[in-house]
């Protein structure tokens, strides 16, 4: 059904299996200002899994993700301390080029944003001024295809892409994000502008793209958490002196085991609450 490519096989066969982490945080705090608003985080993150956010608003999903490729640099008094390698190197060095990262580590946001473009340009257009050489026409038809929308759009190519249904939209959202040939793909909350019908094409598609992508969703919809995620964090807010909230990770589990038997109170509280 969804297009899966040949190359998957050797690709996984020439990565190191002794080390599969992706992203290795320890004691990652993030403030905005002087508003502490997530604390000490220590987290490593597998490769070609999927991972869910899960938790409380406000309790720093949508901080901890924006981590993992630098865009909370775009938001004026944010500021991160700790440590974030990606595979081995520390992100937040301030040698590493954040816009090579984000070609890296993409992003898909809550609301589809296609550009204003034609179905086709909205994929080409990052590859292009990035200087890509190869055929254009290949690759917009690949990233569709992985992206399991290419028999929907083959032949209104040159329509805009925002004529799209809102499904559609993300999928093409998530097909330009593959076209940068990505290593790690981050989702905000990436199904809930979206009908239940669309969003179960979203979580199918995603099931796929973990053969070859590791995926970080925030979602807060907990039955999108069990259905689709490997691992799940759970993230809670706590009260700190000054009478303010703050975030912090409180369990990182198999997802089974999170829904099943959490380990801590405070999980267990909360997804019985959200499931009762
Ligand atoms: N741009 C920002 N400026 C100031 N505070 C922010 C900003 N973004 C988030 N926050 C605050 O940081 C905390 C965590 O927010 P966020 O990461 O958006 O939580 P979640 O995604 O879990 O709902 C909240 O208290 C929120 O108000
Ligand atoms: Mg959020």
């Amino acid at each position: 059904m969804i297009y899966s490519n040949s190359r998957t096989q050797s690709d996984s066969s020439t990565i190191n299996q002794q080390d599969n982490t992706v992203f290795d945080v320890e004691g990652l705090k993030v403030y905005y200002g002087g508003f502490l608003a997530l604390l000490d985080v220590y987290i490593k993150i597998p490769e070609k899994q999927i991972i869910a956010f899960i938790g409380p608003s406000g309790c720093g999903k949508s901080t901890l993700l924006r981590c993992f490729n630098r865009m909370n640099d775009l938001i004026p008094g944010a500021k991160v301390e700790g440590r974030l390698n990606y595979r081995d190197r520390n992100i937040y060095d301030p040698k590493i080029n954040s816009v090579k990262l984000r070609r890296q580590v993409g992003m898909v946001f809550q609301r589809p944003n296609p550009f204003p473009k034609s179905i086709y340009e909205n994929i080409a257009f990052g590859p292009r001024a990035n200087g890509y050489k190869g055929n254009f026409d290949q690759l917009v038809e690949d990233s569709l295809r992985r992206a399991a929308i290419w028999d929907e759009v083959k032949d209104k190519l040159k329509e805009k892409g925002t004529a799209l249904s809102g499904g559609q939209q993300q999928r093409l959202c998530i097909a330009r994000a593959i076209a940068m040939k990505p290593d790690v793909l981050l989702m905000d909350e990436p199904c809930s502008a979206l009908d239940p019908i669309s969003s179960r094409q979203v979580e199918e598609l995603c099931l796929e793209l973990k053969q070859q992508y590791t995926i970080i969703m925030v979602t807060h919809n907990m039955q999108q958490a069990s259905r689709v995620a490997d691992l799940t964090a759970f993230f809670n807010t706590e009260i700190d002196e000054h009478g303010k909230r703050r975030g912090k990770l409180v369990e990182f589990s198999p997802t089974s085991q999170i829904f099943n038997s959490p380990q801590t109170k405070e999980a267990e509280d909360y997804i019985s609450g959200r499931f009762g």
